[in-house]
């Protein structure tokens, strides 16, 4: 059974369509990448899926429940958890209570103690800042802040808006393993990125996205030998 299906989704913001026909699914333990550029749809398609705008067209089901007309906050007790764009922490909080924002949820609050440890287990360079004010720490210790608040949700899927944005090269690497960790963990990944390449090495499966359609699709590998995303996307 498919974890997440989009089904023929069509929307947007008020009259503006945006989301024209689109399909796609992601099925358990999946890692499946969303890539396409700037403008293309990929963050209204997230935000149509975690509840926060609603399709004019098509259904999305999450483990066999709709979810396209369900409130945000039931989308999260489902365990569709989001790391939304350009972050979107509580600068003026510690990267403590940062992470057990994510936590609120009733699935999650009552093993918050032990996820927080995993966090730090895995994002070691922010344990060590735990009392520090999120806003303070570098971009890429803020990146890690944002996934790891997903992570305290114990998401059943954990769908992330372009992680790397602005990050410098060393840090999305290392970004990127921890991924690859949460990855062996078992985890059910979408991820959105602009950065193509490292992005469908990754994935299992991958979708392009051109103009609020998905233009492409296959296994992340096949993707990166297609020659239309060579052209347009690597520049090669
Ligand atoms: N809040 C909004 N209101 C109206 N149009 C928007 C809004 N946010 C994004 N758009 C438009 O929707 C289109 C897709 O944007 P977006 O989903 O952010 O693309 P991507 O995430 O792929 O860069 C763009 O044309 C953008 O201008
Ligand atoms: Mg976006």
């Amino acid at each position: 059974m498919a974890t997440l299906e989009v089904r023929g989704v069509r929307g947007g913001y008020g009259d503006v369509t945006v989301l024209k026909d689109v399909t796609l699914d992601v099925r358990d333990r999946e890692v499946v990448a969303l890539v396409g550029a700037n403008g293309a749809g990929k963050s209204t398609l997230l935000r149509t899926m975690s509840g926060l705008l609603r399709p004019t067209a098509g259904e999305i089901h999450f483990n066999g429940e709709r979810i396209d007309h369900a409130p945000p906050h039931h989308v999260v007790d489902l365990g569709f958890v989001q790391v939304p764009e350009g972050k979107q922490l509580f600068s003026q909080m510690t990267v403590e209570e940062n992470l057990l924002v994510g936590a609120m949820c009733p699935r999650a609050r009552g093993e918050r103690q032990k996820t927080l440890e995993e966090v730090y287990g895995l994002f070691a360079e922010i344990a060590d800042k735990r009392m520090r004010q999120a806003g303070s720490l570098s971009g890429g210790e803020q990146q890690m802040v944002a996934v790891g608040r997903a992570l305290m949700a114990r998401p059943k899927i954990l769908a992330m808006d372009e992680p790397s944005l602005g990050l410098a090269p060393v840090v999305v690497e290392r970004l990127f393993g921890v991924l690859q960790k949460i990855r062996e963990s078992g985890m059910t990944i979408l991820l959105i990125e602009q950065n193509v390449q490292q992005t469908l090495e990754m994935a299992d499966r991958g979708y392009v996205m051109e103009n609020g359609q998905i233009v492409l699709t296959g296994a992340g590998l096949e993707l990166l030998g297609n020659e239309h995303l060579k052209t347009h996307y690597l520049g090669l």
